[in-house]
């Protein structure tokens, strides 16, 4: 599905939804150029978790954890340039947590994402207005998708 978010506050209408129905293991995959809001979105879904602390890409440490009404661990992969590396820090022990994981720029390790997952791909329209392309593979995808499809017919 696509979804049109016009500024920030939609994309944070979004972020609740998605934080609402994210659930223990669940991976969402974030993707699109730097700075169109992959790291805004992700704010909003932790704050919606239950995190306190205040989320920034972790473009240097690739992996980050929070605590929240889940655990969440935050990835930044921009910077990996082998999947071989992604287990190094110990990639696998993350996604199969108890704890929901999102990866930006995950294409970059596209090969080891667990087939159950959220994909996210967002596109820049203008200044505040983007376009989120949706899609996926399980269950809590199914109920994310179905969510997001309330929220759209509302008319957002
Ligand atoms: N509708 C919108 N959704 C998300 N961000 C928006 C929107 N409109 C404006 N912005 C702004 O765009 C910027 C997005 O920056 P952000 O760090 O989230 O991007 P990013 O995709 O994580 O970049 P990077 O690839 O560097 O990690 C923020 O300054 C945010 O306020
Ligand atoms: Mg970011």
């Amino acid at each position: 599905m696509k979804l049109t978010v016009n500024n920030l506050k939609d994309t944070e209408v979004v972020g609740r939804i998605i934080g609402r129905s994210l659930e223990k293991g669940s991976v969402l995959c974030l993707d699109g150029d730097l700075g169109v809001g992959k790291t805004a979105l992700t704010q909003f879904i932790a704050s919606e978790l239950g995190v306190k602390e205040y989320i920034t890409s972790p473009t240097f440490t690739i992996i980050k954890e929070y605590e929240g009404r889940l655990k969440l661990n935050h990835m930044d992969v921009y910077r990996i340039d082998s999947e071989e590396a992604m287990y190094d820090l110990g990639y696998d022990e993350y996604i199969y947590s108890e704890g929901a994981t999102i990866i930006e720029w995950s294409h970059k390790i596209k090969g080891i994402l667990p087939k159950e997952r959220i994909d996210i791909k967002i596109e820049r329209l203008s200044d505040t207005c983007r376009i989120m392309n949706i899609s996926g593979n399980g269950e809590n995808y199914e109920k994310i998708a179905e969510e997001l499809k309330k929220y759209e017919s509302t008319g957002n």
